[in-house]
């Protein structure tokens, strides 16, 4: 028997500095949509997810809340493969970068890399994104030290740092990128690393922090702990075994088909994680496909700019695959696209209530009602039979080529179109007029039998997309036996046996009034927390005592309200107009529910004025201001002053 073919594919393991919102959702559904469809076509398939835990930033975000690091992971973690199987993402493991198993190999590598001299001591001073994870030269750093990729503040790190030599392998790399145009994928992405950071030259990578503890110790040296992405990249191989005594999952599933990642990781993903593997002596993954940003209100959804959606209010309104539909047609898997719920309701509304939930309903109401709900055999196919029947046997190999080049969408419009095609044939047979005679009675089983059979492969091929909504179908049908059910079953138009009793059911998508939902989900997010559990404000109790020092760090400020109106389309929102010494700003406060805009202007307010700027529906927010409220969010008073005083006076 030949040796069955292994898929292996991959999501970035993601940060468990807040919960997983839709663009999270969007990558995990479409590795999972990959893995179900080589699944079914034969492969031996591994799909592995999880979660990166270690750094600077979780281990601050933690102490935000007053808890310790592993135990605020705890709790995302827990939620984050509640979503997951919510989602049903069939994922055969869940790495946490925690994971003793992971830790003790990640040891090994950094060891291994050292022992062979890839690795050095030495030290660094650089600006550092924490948000990101990431060092930024000169060169890279946008004015006022900003981040290039997230535009936040970086800092000045000066320490004692092991590297490593990138530069080594540098002309190697860019051989393999050029030698094989498959391995990064949109070739685009291709193109930009070269150009950007390769042909320009290597740095040499700083590879351990000594600033924070929170991460892997460097186990020969432990003042040191290993770069978060040195630590973060090994999980596609630590989840496999490899540096384990058993490892017969790395030898099985090593080198990955793919990892999928978002467009803003794919430097670390093209450049390091090629360059670690190949000192190590190992085989590189085929391929890296960067897929596009789900954007909302045209920026990027962000846990750290918590401009997000999260998949959970959706899927209880609508069910898992009419999100997984959406996230897999809407945009070319490679490009950005916005998610908007009415974007969502409006796709869900023609593609599965009308064209989909319309072609099932409609064939199996006709056969219940011109024969008895029993499928009758065909008796004889007419041109424009052959036509329909033709397109669905040529549909399994369109959506192959689609899927494994990663073009969910493709594949989806492919199948769509033989949606759309047999609700058109419905409308040239006109089966109701056919129904009218005993003599055209054959003629109308031939067409419910054409009909019935493209619903079934329409069933099929819809599978690894929209996991449950086949069986749902097949039961509509009355299609029980799972051999027809499989991709190797549409080899040939026919599989489905005359003779099945199908069975109406309720409607596969509801029709939904996009208004009405649209309410009710804004109403939703409204009365949920903007993050869950642990991203709630801690109870004033719980928060640790600080010095003097902390709070010099505050720039408090007497601001004067020269103008203030409500953000277009936010109900929360106020933008301000202050006056801060000779200084004008613009902010944006949460506080619409309590105040009436004209009531604010020449008012005095407490100004935070060295708060990090950010952007909230494309505003830059230059600070907040300070209002006092009640923790069920009942009441809230704006802070002032007792007596007038002068707009930029400071606050102590
Ligand atoms: O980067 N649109 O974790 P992360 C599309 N821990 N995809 C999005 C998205 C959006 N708006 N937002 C997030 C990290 N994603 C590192 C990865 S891997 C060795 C370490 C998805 O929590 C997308 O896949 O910031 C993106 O690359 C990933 O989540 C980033 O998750
Ligand atoms: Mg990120």
């Amino acid at each position: 028997m030949p040796e069955q073919k292994t898929f292996y594919v991959t999501t970035p393991i993601y940060y468990p500095s807040g919960n997983m919102h839709i663009g999270h959702t969007y990558t995990t559904v479409a590795a999972d949509t990959i893995s179900r469809f080589k699944k079914m076509t034969g492969y031996k398939t591994y799909f592995l997810t999880g979660t990166d835990e270690h750094g600077e930033k979780i281990e601050r975000k933690a102490g935000d809340a007053g808890m310790a690091p592993k135990a605020f992971i705890d709790g995302i973690v827990e939620e984050t493969k509640k979503l997951w199987q919510l989602m049903h993402i069939e994922y055969d493991d869940f790495i946490r970068t925690t994971d003793e198993r992971h830790v003790k190999a990640v040891q090994k590598i950094f060891r291994q890399l050292y022992d062979q001299g890839d690795i050095y001591k030495s030290e660094y001073e650089g600006q550092y994104c924490v948000p990101c994870e990431a060092f930024w030269t000169p060169s890279q750093i946008k004015e006022g030290n900003l981040c290039p990729d997230c535009e936040r503040p970086t800092e000045l790190v000066k320490e004692e740092s092991y590297f490593f030599r990138m530069s080594k392998y540098q002309d190697w790399l860019i051989n393999h990128i050029e030698t094989h145009p498959e391995f990064i994928q949109p070739q685009s992405r291709a193109n930009e690393m070269l150009q950007n950071f390769l042909r320009p030259g290597l740095q040499d990578l700083s590879v351990s922090r000594t600033s924070f503890k929170w991460g892997v110790p460097v186990d020969f040296d432990p003042e040191h702990v290993v770069y978060v992405w040195i630590d973060a990249l090994s999980n596609y191989i630590t989840a496999l075994g490899y540096g384990a005594d058993h490892d017969e999952l790395f030898k099985t599933f090593w080198p990955a088909q793919v990892h999928l990642v978002g467009k803003e990781i794919v430097r670390f993903h093209t450049i390091y994680w090629p360059i670690l593997l190949h000192a190590l002596g190992l085989p590189l993954p085929k391929q890296i496909f960067a897929h596009g940003w789900l954007l909302f209100g045209g920026d990027k959804m962000s846990k750290s700019k918590g401009n997000v959606e999260y998949a959970q209010p959706v899927v209880a309104r609508y069910g898992a695959d009419a999100l997984r539909y959406y996230l897999m047609r809407e945009m070319p898997f490679g490009a950005d696209g916005n998610y908007t719920n009415e974007a969502f309701l409006t796709r869900m509304n023609a593609d599965l209530a009308n064209d989909l939930g319309n072609l099932v309903s409609r064939t199996v109401a006709m056969i219940e009602k011109y024969f008895g709900g029993v499928v009758s055999a065909p008796q004889g196919y007419q041109p424009v039979d052959q036509a329909l029947m033709n397109q669905a046997t040529a549909l399994p190999a369109k959506v192959e080529k689609a899927m494994d080049g990663l073009q969910f969408s493709q594949a989806l419009q492919e199948i769509w179109h033989l949606v759309g095609e047999s609700n058109r044939y419905i409308d040239q047979t006109q089966p109701w007029v056919l129904g009218r005679t005993e003599e055209t009675k054959p003629r109308l089983q031939t067409v419910l039998y054409v009909l019935a059979e493209c619903i079934r492969y329409v069933a099929v091929l819809i599978g690894p997309v929209m996991p449950t909504t086949p069986a749902r179908i097949y039961e509509q049908l009355g299609l029980q036996d799972d051999s027809l059910k499989t991709w190797a079953s549409l080899a040939a138009f026919g599989g489905l046996p005359a003779g099945i009793r199908v069975q109406k059911g309720d409607a596969l998508f509801p029709r939904v009034d996009i208004a009405k939902e649209m309410e009710a989900l804004a109403a939703e997010k409204q009365a949920q927390a903007p993050e869950p559990s642990q991203e709630e404000a801690p109870a004033a109790e719980a928060k640790p005592t600080i010095t003097i020092d902390d709070f010099d760090k505050l720039d408090l400020r007497v601001a004067e309200v020269l103008a203030c109106e409500k953000v277009p389309k936010s109900d929360k929102l106020l933008n301000f107009t202050l006056k801060v010494g000779e200084e004008t700003r613009t902010v944006l406060s949460g506080i619409a529910q309590f105040y009436q805009p004209e009531q604010l202007v020449g008012k005095k307010v407490v100004l935070l004025a060295n708060l990090a700027p950010r952007k909230i529906r494309g505003i830059e927010s230059q600070g907040m201001i300070l209002s006092a409220a009640l923790d069920d969010d009942s009441a809230l008073s704006l802070l002032t002053t007792q007596s007038d005083i002068a707009p930029g006076a400071s606050i102590s």
